[in-house]
C-alpha cells in the first residue's frame, strides 16, 4: 500500500511513513483537542502535493475555517479555493446524512479515482441525525466505503463524557469501521502538557503503540513529539534475530525460512518489546521443526 504524509508534524514516523492511500482515518478528541486543526493540516498537505481537497464542515462555516487556517500559517488557502482545487462544503448533520443516502453514489461516480483528500469535521452530527444504531452503522459504512473510492478520507469525531472513554455509540461505530483510529487525548483542566496522542489502530501498517505528547503551535499546527519510537532507529536485536535465523536455516522448511526473513527485515526493537531474539527463535523452531 502506498503511504501518504499526514501533514501533521512528527506524526508520519509513528505510522510507518504516513497513512495508507485510499484508507479511512478517524481522529477522536474532546473540545479543543485540535481536530479541526488536524483536518486542515491533512487537506493542506494534499493540496501542496497536487491532490485535490474536499473539506466538509458540519459545524463551523467557511469563514471560520479560513480564519483558523490562516492563523496556522496557511494564507494560500484562498488561492486553492479560488481555483477550486479545494472544495468547501458547509452542511448540517441532517443535510449531510441525506446527501450520503441520496447523492453520494452520483458524487463518487463523478470523482472516482481522483486521488483527492476528503475531510469531514466533525462526523458526530451525521451520526446523531439518525436514530437507531443500525441506521447509524449503515450510514457510516456507506460514507466510508464510497468516499475511499475518491481518495483518502479523514473524519473527526467528538469525544463526549469522561476523558478517554471511547465506548459511546457515536465513537464506537466509526472506530470499528475506519482503517485507522487516532486519539487526541486532551485534559483541558490540567494545564500545559495535557495533550497526548495515541494511535489506537491502523490496518495494514505498523504503528506506534505509545502515548506521544503533542502541542498546537501558532503558525504551525499540531506537532507530535517522539523520541526513539521511530521504527528504524533501533534494530540491534533484530539483526541478531536475522543471524539466528540463518544459523537455523536447516531446521526450518524453506518457505517458512523465507517468510521469517521477510518478517524480520523491517522489524524494530520496539515491536519486539521484551521478547529476546533467542526466545523468539525458540518459538518459531518449536512450531515448525
Ligand atoms: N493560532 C493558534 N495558536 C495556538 N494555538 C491555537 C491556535 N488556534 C487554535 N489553537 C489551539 O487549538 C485549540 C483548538 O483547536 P481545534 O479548533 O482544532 O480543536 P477542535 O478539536 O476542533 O475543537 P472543537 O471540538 O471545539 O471543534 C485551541 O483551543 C487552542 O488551544
Ligand atoms: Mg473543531
Amino acid at each position: 500500500m502506498r503511504k501518504i504524509k499526514t501533514g501533521v508534524f512528527g506524526l508520519n514516523p509513528l505510522l510507518d511513513g504516513g497513512i495508507n492511500e485510499n484508507s479511512t482515518t478517524v481522529v477522536i478528541g474532546s473540545s479543543g483537542a485540535g481536530k479541526t486543526t488536524f483536518a486542515i493540516q491533512f487537506i493542506r498537505k494534499g493540496l501542496e502535493a497536487g491532490q485535490e481537497g474536499i473539506f466538509v464542515s458540519l459545524d463551523e462555516n467557511k469563514e471560520q475555517i479560513i480564519r483558523e487556517a490562516v492563523e496556522m500559517g496557511w494564507e494560500e488557502i484562498m488561492d486553492y479555493l479560488k481555483d477550486e482545487t479545494l472544495v468547501f462544503i458547509d452542511a448540517s448533520g441532517k443535510d449531510f446524512s441525506n446527501f450520503i443516502r441520496k447523492e453520494l453514489h452520483k458524487f463518487v461516480s463523478d470523482w472516482k479515482g481522483a486521488g483527492a483528500r476528503i475531510a469531514v469535521d466533525p462526523l458526530t452530527p451525521v451520526i446523531w441525525a439518525v436514530e437507531s444504531n443500525y441506521e447509524q452503522r449503515e450510514l457510516i459504512t456507506l460514507l466510508l466505503k464510497l468516499t475511499r473510492k475518491v481518495g483518502t478520507v479523514l473524519c473527526t469525531l467528538e469525544e463526549h463524557g469522561t476523558e478517554g472513554d471511547l465506548s459511546g455509540k457515536e465513537t464506537i461505530i466509526p472506530m470499528y469501521l475506519a482503517d485507522c483510529v487516532i486519539h487526541l487525548r486532551y485534559k483541558a483542566l490540567e494545564g500545559t502538557n495535557s495533550r497526548t496522542l495515541k494511535i489506537i489502530k491502523c490496518r495494514n501498517s505498523w504503528h506506534s503503540e505509545d502515548f506521544h505528547p503533542y502541542r498546537i503551535i501558532n503558525g504551525l499546527g499540531l506537532i507530535i513529539q517522539h523520541e526513539l519510537t521511530e521504527r528504524t532507529i533501533k534494530r540491534e536485536s533484530t539483526e541478531k534475530l536475522m543471524k539466528a535465523l540463518e544459523k537455523n536455516a536447516e531446521r526450518l522448511p524453506e518457505n517458512i525460512y523465507k517468510r521469517m526473513q521477510k518478517a524480520f527485515k523491517d522489524l524494530s526493537d520496539s515491536e519486539l518489546g521484551g521478547i529476546t531474539h533467542t526466545e523468539l527463535m525458540r518459538y518459531i523452531i518449536d512450531e515448525y521443526s
